[in-house]
C-alpha cells in the first residue's frame, strides 16, 4: 500500500493559471522519490498540496489510507523559502515542531542541538534568523523538518542556495537519516545529480500544467557517496533523466 497517494491532482490558481493537471503519484513507505521538471511546472504547488497546505482544485491526497486535508505532524517539510520565525532563535526554531501537542507523546524525535551540529550550525544556536545567510537559514529549516523524525519528508529545492560542498554534505546527511529512520522522501529539485543521489525513482514532470511524463529507477547501492557521480552508472542515469526532460520540452 502507498504511504502517500496523489490522485489526479489538478490545481488552478484563482488568476486562472493551471499549475498541475492530473498529477498521479504513489510513494511507498521508506521510498525516496525525486521530482524534476522545468521551472514553473508546478513542483512547489504539488509539494504544498502533498504537505496538506494547499487544497487542489481537483483530485485528492491520501496519507496512510486517510484523506489529507491539513498539515500533519508525520509529514515534515522544507520549502524553497526557509520561513523561519524571526522572533525565535535558531535553536528555538528547530524546537518548534516538538512543541506541537500531538508530538509530545511520540518518543522518536531527534535532538535539536545534535541536528544543528550536523547541518554545520554549531555556535549559531542562539542567534536570530535575520543574522543568517540564505544558505544558513535553509539549513535551519532542514534541521527543523528533520527534528520530528517524520515517516515522510518533503523537500522543495532544499539545497539551492548552498555551495557545492555544503550541498553534498547535506544530501549525504538526508540519505543517511532516511536510511536510519526508514523515512520516505519526496524531493523536488532542478539538479539532476541531486535527484539521482537521493532517489530510488526520479519522476520527470512536463512543463506547466505539470504531470508526470516518465520516470527513471535508480538502483545505485546505499549509502551513496558523491564519488559515484563520476561513475558510468550515474552518468547513464543523468542522461536518461535529461532525455526525458528534453522530450517533455519538445512536446510542449
Ligand atoms: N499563489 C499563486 N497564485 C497564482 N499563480 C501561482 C501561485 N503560485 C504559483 N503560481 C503559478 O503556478 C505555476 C507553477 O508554480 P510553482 O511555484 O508550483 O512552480 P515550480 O515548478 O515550483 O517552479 P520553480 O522550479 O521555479 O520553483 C507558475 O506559473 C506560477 O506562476
Ligand atoms: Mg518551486
Amino acid at each position: 500500500m502507498c504511504l502517500l497517494v496523489a490522485e489526479n491532482l489538478t490545481h488552478i490558481y484563482p488568476n486562472g493559471v493551471e499549475a498541475l493537471r492530473r498529477f498521479n503519484l504513489c510513494v511507498q513507505s521508506s521510498e525516496r522519490v525525486a521530482i524534476v521538471g522545468p521551472s514553473g511546472c508546478g513542483k512547489s504547488t504539488l509539494l504544498r498540496a502533498l504537505a496538506g497546505l494547499l487544497r487542489p482544485t481537483e483530485g485528492h491526497i491520501m496519507f496512510r489510507g486517510e484523506r489529507l486535508e491539513r498539515p500533519v505532524a508525520e509529514i515534515g517539510f522544507m520549502f524553497q523559502e526557509a520561513a523561519l520565525l524571526p522572533w525565535r532563535t535558531v535553536l528555538q526554531n528547530v524546537q518548534l515542531p516538538l512543541e506541537m501537542r500531538a508530538l509530545r507523546a511520540q518518543k522518536k524525535t531527534l535532538d535539536p542541538l545534535a541536528l544543528l551540529h550536523e547541518v554545520g550550525l554549531a555556535g549559531f544556536e542562539h542567534v536570530r534568523p535575520h543574522t543568517l545567510s540564505g544558505g544558513m537559514a535553509q539549513r535551519v529549516a532542514l534541521a527543523r523538518a528533520l527534528v520530528t523524525a517524520p515517516p515522510l519528508l518533503l523537500l522543495d529545492e532544499p539545497f539551492g542556495a548552498l555551495d557545492a560542498l555544503t550541498r553534498e554534505a547535506l544530501t549525504a546527511l538526508v540519505d543517511r537519516l532516511a536510511t536510519q529512520l526508514g523515512m520516505a522522501l519526496v524531493v523536488v529539485t532542478h539538479d539532476i545529480g541531486e535527484a539521482i543521489f537521493l532517489a530510488d525513482r526520479v519522476v520527470v514532470s512536463s512543463a506547466r500544467p505539470g504531470h508526470p511524463i516518465g520516470e527513471v529507477r535508480v538502483a545505485l547501492p546505499r549509502p551513496r557517496s558523491w564519488a559515484m557521480e563520476g561513475e558510468p552508472a550515474f552518468s547513464y542515469l543523468v542522461a536518461r533523466v535529461r532525455a526525458l526532460l528534453a522530450e517533455g520540452a519538445h512536446a510542449s
